[in-house]
C-alpha cells in the first residue's frame, strides 16, 4: 500500500519507493501539509507544525489557542478570504456576492487506479499499479465541496495531483480562481528553476533564490507558450546534477497557466500550480463539477539527473500513447527549410527521392499545399489539396513516395483561420475576435473557435478527409500564434470568462477524436516549434517539434533546458542546412548530426544540394542512429554540463542494465593550446570494464578520472562515443 491513513493521529503517509508526503487533518479538520521529502519509513511529522501568536495572523473562530493560525499553517489547498493571506488555491464569488470558503475535512477514499480526468489527458495506468487517494473537504456554511486527488505511482516516484470542485449548494458559484494542487513546504529553504524563452529560443534554464514576496511565471497566450514553460524545480541551495533534494513540478496542461510561489513572512514556501486565474471566470450551476488538470510531482533526494529521469519514465511509459510510444519514429525528413512555400510536386518528388536514396524512412510535407497559401498570408481554415502545386492529387503524390520506400507525412495548421480563406468568407463568427472590435493579427491570422462543436466537426471532416484520401501515416499538427481578443459567438454574456479554458478543452475533444480514429497515426505536435511543448500535448503526441530554431549550437541549450522535464523522444530534432537558416551559424553536418540525434531524427534540407562526401555521411548517420535509438530513447539521461557555463555541451544515455552507454560532446568555444577536456561519466557501474576507442577502462575510472579528448580544434568539434561493455 504507498496510501495509510492512521485513525488515530489522522495522518495521511503517501509512500513512494524514495519519497514520503504526509499531511494531517488536525482537530478543526482542516487538512495541515506536515512533510515532503526524502523517504522516512515510520514517522509522525506533526511536530514540524509552527505554533506561535503571531500579531496580524488570526485565529478561526473555535480556536481558543492564539498560536493556531491559517495564516501561517502549511495546508493542502488553502481557504479564501478567511485569514490565511498568502496566495491562495481558490477564489469565488458566492452568490451573495461574498468569497469565503473554509475547507474541512469531512472524509476520504483509497481506490486502486488512476483519477481519471474526463476531456483533459492524465497519467494512466496499464499496469495496475497506482492508487489513488480522494480526500472530501467542505465548506460547511455553503456545502461547497472539493476534491483534493493524489495518484500515487510507487516505483515511479510518481504523485499526481488534481482537484475536483463540486457545487452542492443551492446557487450558482463562479470560481476565479482554482488551482490544481498548493504545496506548502516548511521543513527547508528553496531555490527556484524554470525555464523561460522566446520564439525560437525556448526552455532555457534559469534558476533563482526565491525573494520574499510572490515569484509567478504564466501564460496567457492561450497556449502554454514558448515564453515560460508550465514547470518548475524547487531544490536546496546545494542541490546539482548528482546530489541534493529537489521537486519537479509540471503541469498536465497546455493553456493558460500559473505558477506561483511565495515566500511569507517566516520564510516558509508556497507554491500553487494550475489554470492562469487571470481572464478565467467559470459559472457553476448547482449540482455541477469542475475538474482541473493535474500536476505531476517528483521529489528527489539525488539531484536533477534522477529527477529528470523519474519524468522521462512516466511521461514515456504513462503520458504518451499509441504506436508510436515506444517503437522507433521512422527517421523523416521535412521540406520546410528547403522549400518554404515555394515548390509543386516534381520539386517534392525530387527532394524525396535524394531522401530515400540516402536511407530516409519518411517524407512530410509541410506548410503550403491547400487552398491558396504561396505565402503566410492566405488558406488556413481551406483544407483542400491545392493542385497547381500538387498537379498530379495528393493521392499520387503519396504512391509515389511509398514506392520509393519511405511513409508519407502532412502538415495542418488545425486551429487557424486566414482572412484571406474561403472558410473566413463563408464563416467570419468562426474566427475568435470581439464584435465591433478589430482583431490583433498575428502572422496574418486569426484563431478558428475551438469551444465550438461546430468548428471542431468541420475541422475533423476536412482532415479525415484528407487523411482517408491516402496513405498518410503522420501528421505534424502546427498553432503559430498566440490567442487574444477571447470571445466566442456562441458563447452567452456570462460565460465569456469560460473561453481559454473551453478553447483547450476543444482542442483536446478534437485531437482525441482523431488518435480514436487512426490510433497508428504519428502525430508530431509544433506551436512555431515548441511554443505548446507541454506533458498534456504528449498524451496526443509522442514527439513535438522542439524549437524552430534548428541551429545544432543553439539547440544545445533548448534541447538542455527541456531535458529537465521532458524525455528525448519527445523532442523532434533535425539536420538542417548551413548557413543555418535562423543565426547563419556554420556547423559540420557532423555536429549538426550528433545534436540532432538526441531527440526524433530527421533531416529538414534538400539534399540534393550537398556533396557527395556529405551525402555519404548522411547514409551513415542514418545507419548510427537505428543503432543508437534504443539507447537514447530508452536509456537514462544525464547531463554532464552547462551549456551557458561550460565551453563545452556533454550529455550521455546509460542502458538500464548499464552494459552500454552513448557520450555526445560538442565544444562550443574551442580555445587555443587547451590540451585537453575530461569528462566524467556517469551511471555506469564501477565494477564492469567498458572498451572506449579499442582500448579498456573500468566503470570507476571512466566515471572518477574521467574521458579525456585531445587538442579539441576547429569550428564547433563534436564527438560521439559508443561505449560498450567489455566482455572476455
Ligand atoms: C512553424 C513550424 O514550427 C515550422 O516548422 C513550419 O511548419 C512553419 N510553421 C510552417 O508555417
Amino acid at each position: 500500500m504507498s496510501i495509510c491513513f492512521n485513525e488515530n493521529e489522522k495522518i495521511f503517509t503517501i509512500q513512494t519507493k524514495n519519497s514520503t508526503y504526509q499531511m494531517k487533518v488536525d482537530m478543526f479538520d482542516f487538512l495541515l501539509h506536515l512533510y515532503y521529502g526524502t523517504k522516512i519509513e515510520n514517522g509522525n511529522m506533526d511536530y514540524l507544525l509552527p505554533k506561535a501568536d503571531v500579531g496580524f495572523s488570526g485565529t478561526p473562530w473555535e480556536a481558543q489557542d492564539r498560536t493556531f493560525s491559517l495564516d501561517f499553517l502549511p495546508q493542502e489547498f488553502s481557504s479564501c478570504g478567511i485569514g490565511d493571506y498568502r496566495i491562495n488555491s481558490i477564489n469565488l464569488i458566492e452568490e451573495n456576492g461574498c468569497n469565503a470558503f473554509e475547507p474541512r475535512y469531512v472524509g476520504h477514499s483509497i481506490k486502486k487506479g488512476v483519477k481519471e480526468i474526463k476531456g483533459m489527458p492524465y497519467i494512466y495506468d496499464e499496469n495496475d499499479n497506482a492508487e489513488t487517494l480522494e480526500i472530501y473537504l467542505k465548506d460547511n456554511v455553503t456545502n461547497l465541496e472539493v476534491t483534493l486527488n493524489y495518484t500515487v505511482f510507487y516505483d515511479m516516484d510518481i504523485i499526481a495531483r488534481s482537484t475536483t470542485f463540486k457545487n452542492n449548494s443551492n446557487n450558482t458559484v463562479k470560481l476565479n480562481k482554482i488551482m490544481s494542487a498548493t504545496l506548502d513546504i516548511n521543513h527547508c529553504d528553496l531555490q527556484m528553476i524554470h525555464f523561460h524563452g522566446r520564439h525560437a529560443m525556448e526552455r532555457n534554464f534559469e534558476r533563482n533564490n526565491i525573494p520574499h514576496g510572490i515569484t509567478s511565471i504564466s501564460s496567457k497566450r492561450g497556449t502554454s507558450s514558448h515564453h515560460h514553460n508550465p514547470s518548475i524545480i524547487l531544490c536546496e541551495n546545494d542541490t546539482n546534477e548528482n546530489h541534493g533534494n529537489c521537486y519537479g513540478i509540471s503541469l498536465v496542461y497546455s493553456g493558460n497557466f500559473l505558477i506561483e510561489v511565495e515566500r511569507e513572512q517566516f520564510e516558509q514556501i508556497r507554491t500553487n500550480v494550475g489554470i492562469n486565474p487571470e481572464n478565467f471566470e467559470y459559472h457553476i450551476n448547482k449540482g455541477d463539477v469542475f475538474e482541473t488538470p493535474q500536476v505531476l510531482f517528483t521529489f528527489s533526494n539525488n539531484g536533477f539527473s534522477k529527477l529528470s529521469q523519474n519524468f522521462h519514465n512516466a511521461i514515456r511509459n504513462n503520458i504518451c500513447r499509441g504506436k508510436y510510444k515506444l517503437e522507433r519514429r521512422p527517421i523523416l525528413i521535412n521540406n520546410w527549410e528547403a522549400t518554404y512555400f515555394n515548390f509543386d510536386d516534381d520539386k517534392i518528388i525530387k527532394i524525396a527521392k535524394q531522401a530515400s536514396d540516402l536511407g530516409i524512412e519518411m517524407f512530410v510535407l509541410d506548410d503550403g499545399w491547400f487552398g491558396k497559401r504561396d505565402d503566410d498570408n492566405s488558406g488556413l481554415g481551406d483544407w483542400f489539396v491545392n493542385t497547381n502545386k500538387i498537379k498530379i492529387g495528393l493521392p499520387k503524390l503519396v504512391e509515389e513516395i511509398n514506392k520509393m520506400g519511405m511513409k508519407f507525412g502532412l502538415w495542418f495548421e488545425p486551429e487557424m483561420i486566414s482572412y484571406d480563406s474561403d472558410l473566413y468568407r463563408k464563416n467570419p463568427d468562426w474566427a475568435v475576435k470581439i464584435p465591433n472590435r478589430n482583431p490583433n493579427k498575428s502572422r496574418n491570422q486569426l484563431v478558428l473557435d475551438m469551444t465550438r462543436e461546430d468548428v471542431r466537426e468541420y475541422l475533423f471532416n476536412r482532415m479525415t478527409d484528407i487523411l482517408d484520401s491516402a496513405n498518410i501515416e503522420y501528421v505534424k499538427w502546427d498553432m503559430n500564434r498566440s490567442i487574444c481578443d477571447a470571445f466566442s459567438a456562441l458563447l452567452p454574456k456570462d460565460r465569456q470568462g469560460e473561453f481559454y479554458h473551453r478553447y483547450v478543452l476543444g482542442l483536446y475533444d478534437l485531437l482525441e477524436k482523431l488518435v480514436s480514429r487512426y490510433p497508428d497515426l504519428l502525430i508530431e505536435g509544433c506551436s512555431g516549434g515548441g511554443g505548446r511543448f507541454d506533458i498534456a500535448m504528449m498524451y496526443y503526441s509522442p514527439q513535438i517539434w522542439c524549437s524552430d530554431n534548428t541551429d545544432a549550437i543553439e539547440r544545445l541549450s533548448i534541447q538542455y533546458g527541456s531535458s529537465f522535464i521532458y524525455p528525448i523522444s519527445t523532442v523532434g530534432s533535425h539536420v538542417s542546412a548551413i548557413p543555418n537558416h535562423q543565426t547563419g551559424r556554420t556547423t559540420s553536418i557532423d555536429t549538426r548530426a550528433v545534436v540532432a540525434m538526441s531527440g526524433s531524427f530527421g533531416y529538414e534540407m534538400d539534399l540534393n544540394l550537398i556533396s557527395d562526401e556529405e551525402k555519404q555521411k548522411v547514409k551513415e548517420q542514418i545507419k548510427t542512429y537505428k543503432e543508437l535509438q534504443p539507447i537514447i530513447h530508452n536509456g537514462l539521461y544525464y547531463r554532464l554540463s552547462q551549456p551557458e557555463v561550460d565551453n563545452y555541451t556533454a550529455w550521455q544515455f546509460v542502458s538500464k542494465d548499464k552494459t552500454e552507454t552513448l557520450l555526445n560532446v560538442v565544444v562550443t568555444k574551442v580555445c587555443a593550446n587547451k590540451m585537453y577536456i575530461n569528462i566524467k561519466l556517469k551511471g555506469l557501474d564501477e565494477n564492469k570494464n567498458y572498451v572506449v576507442n579499442d582500448k579498456i577502462y573500468a566503470g570507476s575510472v571512466l566515471m572518477n578520472a574521467g574521458l579525456i579528448i585531445k587538442n579539441p580544434i576547429g569550428d564547433y568539434p563534436s564527438y560521439q562515443f559508443h561505449i560498450k561493455e567489455y566482455k572476455n
